[in-house]
C-alpha cells in the first residue's frame, strides 16, 4: 500500500503539550475487540466548539477541522490527500506524526496506535480530533499512479433488491438518487436502516458504469445490526450512501495483476474486472479467490462471463471445506493456492480484498514470493464493532 509513513523523518518531540489521556480505558476496549463504535468513525468524543487549522510540512498545505470532525474527515471533506483505509482505527494506513499541537486520540486501537507511539506524538487521523491548531508532517512522495482523489458525498439511495447468491453471501443492489463518482475497487459506507448515524463499509461490487446502480457483496453475520437484516430488506427501502473511499483501486500499467479475494472480499474485485473488460485492458489478471464453502463460489459464473471479455483472465478458486460436494478445484486456503500456482509474484501488481487475517498472511506469502515494494494495494474488510 502506498505509505507516507516510510518517507517520515526519525520522530522529534513535539512542541506542544502532551494531554495525558486515560490510556487504560483505551486498553480495555481494545481487549473487548478493536473499541470501534461506527457512531464515532468520522467524529469527535470531545465537545469542541473551535474550528482548528491543520498544517502539513514541509509541504505547506493547510485545511480547517469543524468542531466534531475528525482530521481525516476534514482533510477528505476538502479533497486533502491524506492516507488512510479502514476508517476505523485498526489498520494505522492513517497514522502521522503530530509536529506540533494535541489531538483526542478516539478509538484508535491500542494494537494500531500503542501508548509508547502516542507519547512519541502519533496519531491516527481517522479518529483523532484537535484539541488546538496542528501541524503534522506529511511527505509529498506518494505513488505516483494514484488517481486524484474523490471528495466523499452523501447520497440518497433505495433497494433496488437483494439476492441470495449462496452460503452467507448476498447481493444487495441499491439505486442512488443521482451518480456518485468512486473508482473500481473503492468502498462506501451505508447508514444502516432504521439507524440515524450508524454506517458500515461495504465495497462496490458493480462497476462505475452502471451509475445510478451500485451493487454489493454482503456477508450476512447472524445478528449484525446491518448484515443481519440483509435477507429482509424490501425493494424501496431508503438508505444512505456515503463515499467514496479507499485506495485499493485498479492503478493503470503494463505490469500484470495479481488479485488475491476471500469470502465477500470478492466484492471489490468483480467491479476492477468488470471495468477491466469494459475499457479493453490487455493486461495478464490472475485472480485467486478462497471460498468457505462451494456455495460461495456462485459468482464464478459471472467471472466466467467477464472473461470472455477480459481475455487476459485466470480465474483460481480454493475451497477451504468442500465436504461431499464433488469439488475438483483447489482445496484449503487461499494461500494454500497461491503457494501451489503462484512461483514468483515479482513482475505482479497485487490487490487484496478480504478480513484482515487473510490479507495478512497473503501479504506475507507474497513478500516472500518476491513481490516489490509497494506494489500490494488493499482495503482490509475490518469489521465495524
Ligand atoms: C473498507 C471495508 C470494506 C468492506 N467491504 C465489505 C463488503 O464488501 N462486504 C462485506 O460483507 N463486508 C465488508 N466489510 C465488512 C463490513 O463492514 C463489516 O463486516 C460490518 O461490520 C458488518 O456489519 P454488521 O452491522 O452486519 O455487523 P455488526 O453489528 O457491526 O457486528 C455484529 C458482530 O459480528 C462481528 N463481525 C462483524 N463483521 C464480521 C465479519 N466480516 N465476519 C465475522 N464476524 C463479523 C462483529 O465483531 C460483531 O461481534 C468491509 C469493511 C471495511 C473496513
Ligand atoms: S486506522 Fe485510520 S484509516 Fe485505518
Amino acid at each position: 500500500m502506498a505509505g507516507d509513513h516510510g518517507h517520515l523523518r526519525r520522530p522529534r518531540p513535539r512542541r506542544g503539550r502532551l494531554l495525558p489521556r486515560d490510556l487504560g480505558d483505551e486498553l480495555s476496549r481494545g481487549r473487548r475487540g478493536g473499541g470501534a463504535r461506527p457512531d464515532r468513525l468520522l467524529s469527535t468524543i470531545v465537545p469542541e466548539t473551535d474550528v482548528h487549522q491543520v498544517q502539513l510540512s514541509p509541504d505547506g498545505r493547510t485545511f480547517a477541522v469543524q468542531p466534531g470532525e475528525t482530521v481525516l474527515g476534514a482533510a477528505l471533506r476538502q479533497g486533502v490527500r491524506l492516507n488512510y483505509g479502514c476508517l476505523h482505527g485498526n489498520c494505522s494506513s492513517c497514522k502521522y506524526l503530530l509536529l506540533d499541537g494535541d489531538v483526542d486520540f478516539g478509538i484508535a486501537s491500542p494494537y494500531s496506535l500503542p501508548p509508547g507511539e502516542r507519547e512519541e506524538g502519533w496519531a491516527l487521523l481517522c479518529c483523532a480530533t484537535p484539541l488546538c491548531d496542528l501541524e503534522i508532517q506529511s511527505s509529498l512522495v506518494q505513488d505516483p499512479r494514484m488517481l486524484p482523489d474523490l471528495v466523499p458525498e452523501e447520497r440518497s439511495s433505495e433497494v433496488a433488491g437483494v439476492e441470495h447468491l449462496g452460503g452467507d453471501l448476498w447481493r444487495l443492489r441499491l439505486e442512488l438518487d443521482r451518480p456518485l463518482e468512486f473508482y473500481a475497487g473503492q468502498y462506501v459506507q451505508l447508514g444502516v436502516p432504521g439507524t440515524e448515524d450508524d454506517w458500515r463499509a461495504y465495497s462496490i461490487s458493480s462497476p462505475p458504469s452502471r451509475q445510478p446502480v451500485a451493487e454489493f457483496v454482503a456477508k450476512r453475520i447472524e445478528g449484525g445490526r446491518f448484515s443481519g437484516q440483509i435477507d429482509r430488506l424490501e425493494a424501496g427501502t431508503p438508505m444512505r450512501v456515503r463515499g467514496p473511499y479507499g485506495i485499493g483501486y485498479l492503478r493503470a500499467g503494463d505490469d500484470p495483476v495479481l488479485l488475491v479475494a476471500g469470502g465477500s472480499g470478492i466484492a471489490p474485485i468483480l467491479s476492477i474486472l468488470e471495468h477491466a473488460a469494459e475499457s479493453g485492458d490487455r493486461r495478464e489478471f490472475r485472480f485467486f479467490f478462497g471460498a468457505r464453502i462451494p456455495e460461495e463460489v456462485v459468482l464464478a459464473a459471472e467471472i466466467d462471463a467477464i472473461g470472455r471479455r477480459l481475455p487476459g483472465l485466470e480465474f483460481l478458486p480454493a475451497v477451504e471445506h468442500p465436504g461431499d460436494s464433488g469439488w475438483e478445484g483447489d482445496t484449503g486456503r487461499v494461500t494454500k493456492a497461491i503457494q501451489r500456482h503462484l512461483h514468483d509474484a515479482s513482475p505482479y501488481d497485487v490487490y487484496l480484498c478480504g478480513n484482515p487475517p487473510m490479507c495478512d498472511s497473503a501479504s506475507l506469502l507474497l513478500e516472500a514470493k518476491g513481490v516489490r515494494e509497494g506494489r500490494i494495494f488493499f482495503d482490509r474488510f475490518f469489521a465495524a464493532v
